[in-house]
């Protein structure tokens, strides 16, 4: 039996991806399994927590105990978690949401035909960026950050621009972490902290995760 220091707390942890339509048959998305999200969701409920997991659409199975909501959009994710953040303690956005989305769904299915096509992509609301804005005097916040190129310059950014007291980033091409491994590999970053974390199991990043955030509270 774990130790239930979460009991009490009310966690919301975002995960998976969102799916954009073009239509009734097509969408854009990207690779996330929404293993990282799940294994901090069950993480925290085996430290006691109410645990909430929004999440995309993914071929994992429900977990037992969390209040689970699925969603499909990120309009749908913004409007699942904004409606629910009140009284959230902790909330970790380790989604991988669109940023844009078609500006137009067709009804009907798109035709062939012998010409080019063109789409116009339209920005989805910043979901991370809303919390961040609206965070509560209680509430800690965790990001993530997929990058490519200059991890720490550009997780740091996010970390500012968007509000989190925490964000965890991973670089898509090192090898054992970001989408759909069962490890991570990650820089864990805080106001005046940077932490190159060894690679560990998603489900043993979630302790870290979590027990980085209980401390975090603690220091407010
Ligand atoms: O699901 P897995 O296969 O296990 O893979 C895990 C993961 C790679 C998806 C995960 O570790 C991860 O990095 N998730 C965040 C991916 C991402 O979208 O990063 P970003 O740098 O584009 O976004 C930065 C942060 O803003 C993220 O917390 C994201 O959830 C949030 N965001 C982004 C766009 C948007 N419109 N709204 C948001 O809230």
């Amino acid at each position: 039996e774990m130790e239930q220091t979460l009991k009490g707390k009310n966690v919301l942890v975002s995960a998976g991806p969102t799916q954009e339509a073009l239509d009734p048959v097509r969408f854009l998305s990207n690779h996330s399994s929404g293993k990282q999200g799940y294994a901090i969701a069950k993480a925290a409920k085996a430290l006691g927590a109410n645990v909430t997991l929004v999440a995309g659409p993914t071929a994992l199975e429900d977990l037992k105990d969390i209040n689970m909501v699925h969603v499909t959009s990120a309009q749908d994710m913004f409007d699942a978690i904004t409606s629910r953040l009140d009284n959230q303690n902790y909330i970790i956005m380790a989604a991988a949401v669109a940023d844009y989305r078609p500006e137009m769904v067709a009804d009907q299915k798109i035709k062939k035909s012998d010409e080019e096509v063109t789409f116009h992509f339209v920005k989805n609301p910043d979901i991370l960026a809303y919390i961040g804005q609206h965070k509560k005097e209680n509430q800690v916040i965790c990001g993530f950050a997929m990058e490519t190129q200059n991890l720490e310059e550009n997780a740091r950014k996010k970390l500012e621009s968007k509000n989190c007291d925490m964000l965890i980033a991973n670089n898509l091409f090192t090898r054992g972490a970001g989408f759909q491994t069962d490890t991570n590999v990650v820089t864990l970053l805080r106001k005046n902290e940077t932490k190159h974390l060894p690679k560990c199991s998603k489900e043993e990043l979630g302790y870290k995760i979590l027990e980085t955030m209980k401390e975090i509270e603690m220091e407010k």
